[in-house]
């Protein structure tokens, strides 16, 4: 377990990196990459979809691990987000890379009827796991999840059960960011037949993302 020190943000070193480079941030508790490494060591996807690129130190963790496992990555995020007050985050690496991400990152609105289809196109059509980290995650969810195949599965972050597990185990402890909890999904998962998978759940909830799979 690496100790988490209260940040919001942990930089992702890699080969893809020019030698010595400090990473590149990602907003994630360190100790979420033990339990990626090991859920993409045990499931084989045909997509992997991030809702919300933001930095990219975790879309670079990603899109490595699509080459080690062979599954296609696409992250999007949406500069005009908050009037584009972020839409320079992406920048530290576009220079690394000669201006272009390596990469399949597309600037889209995940709220917008057309990215709506085109990821539901990919997700209907694909055994996938998505990842919802962007502005709304009980929304993501909530219209990602109709189109998921049966075995995919669909993730949220900056999660906990509830406020009051947060409070005891969470906030100080793993992440100070709570903005999933049960109570936000249960129509949800009553409506698109999603669970908790147990042997992945606890280990995903402990780095605060919950993990669904579609029955
Ligand atoms: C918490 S950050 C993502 C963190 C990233 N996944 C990581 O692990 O480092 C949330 C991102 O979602 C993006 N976002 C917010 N609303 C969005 C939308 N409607 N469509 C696409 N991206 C959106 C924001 O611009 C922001 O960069």
């Amino acid at each position: 377990m690496i100790e988490w020190k209260g940040e919001s943000r942990y930089r992702v070193k890699s080969s893809l990196l020019p030698k010595g480079h400090e990473g590149i941030r990602a907003q994630q508790n360190p100790n979420a990459f033990q339990m990626f490494d090991k859920f993409f060591q045990e499931n084989q996807f045909d997509f992997v979809i991030e809702i919300g690129t933001s930095f990219g130190g975790f879309s670079l963790y990603l899109y490595e691990q699509s080459i080690q496992h062979n599954w296609d990555f696409i992250t999007y995020d949406y500069s005009k987000f908050k009037n584009g007050i972020w839409s320079n985050r992406r920048k530290d690496l576009k220079d690394i890379w000669d201006g272009e991400l390596k990469f399949d990152f597309r600037d889209k609105d995940v709220f917008h009827q057309d990215t709506i289809d085109e990821i539901s196109h990919i997700i209907k059509n694909n055994k996938c796991l998505v990842l919802c980290d962007g502005g709304d995650k009980p929304k993501e969810i909530q219209i990602y999840s109709e189109y998921l195949q049966p075995g995919s599965y669909i993730m949220g972050h900056d999660y906990s059960p509830s406020k009051q597990y947060h409070k005891q185990h969470h906030k100080n402890k793993v992440w100070n960011w709570l903005e999933l909890m049960d109570s936000d999904v249960q129509d949800t998962m009553h409506q698109y037949n999603l669970q908790k998978p147990s042997e992945y759940y606890q280990g995903f909830c402990d780095v605060v993302w919950l993990c669904l799979i579609k029955g």
